[in-house]
């Protein structure tokens, strides 16, 4: 079941990600989908901070991906918006690079069909300054407790 959250700032969007971090483990894949400016970017900042990742997370888009090991767990920030087809992604083989971290891939619904059968998409939606930003489970992540977010 999808849940969704309201936040009325950048700075909860940040803490949600914060606090999403600590539902994370090794081998999971979460698509970030939403309009450019949505706050796709910025969730990951928060991911990246409670995973204690001291770096400051900026796009990846011009380098499709960047991997951050100094944290609790290996973190992979893709950006795929510029890749031209979901062969490109499988090219990639993100999966297997994360396999002993999570791999959070922006613009992600585009490929989606391309994801593993457990996945989990966070879709982010504006709303004047609000974001509604809804999780919503594929396979396996169904038996993650995301209502402890709300
Ligand atoms: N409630 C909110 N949550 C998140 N961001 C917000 C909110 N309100 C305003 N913003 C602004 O929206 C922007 C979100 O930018 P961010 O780079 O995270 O988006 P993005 O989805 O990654 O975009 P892109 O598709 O270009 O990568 C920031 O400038 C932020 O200050
Ligand atoms: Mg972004």
């Amino acid at each position: 079941m999808a849940i969704d959250i309201r936040t009325s700032s950048p700075d909860e969007t940040l803490l949600l990600g914060r606090r999403f971090a600590a539902l994370l483990t090794a081998g999971d894949i979460v698509a970030l989908a939403g309009r450019l400016g949505a706050g796709k970017t910025l969730f990951v900042s928060g991911v990246a901070n409670g995973l204690g990742i001291a770096a400051r997370i900026t796009s990846p888009t011009f380098l499709i991906e960047k991997v951050y090991r100094d944290g609790f767990l290996p973190l992979i920030h893709a950006d795929v918006y510029r890749l031209g087809s979901v062969g490109e992604f499988e090219d990639l083989e993100l999966a297997d690079e994360g396999a002993d971290g999570a791999v959070l891939i922006e613009w992600g619904d585009a490929i989606a069909d391309s994801l593993p059968p457990d996945h989990l998409v966070i879709r982010f939606e504006i709303d004047g300054d609000d974001r509604v930003i809804s999780f919503e489970p594929h396979g396996r992540w169904s038996e993650r407790d995301l209502g402890a977010l709300a």
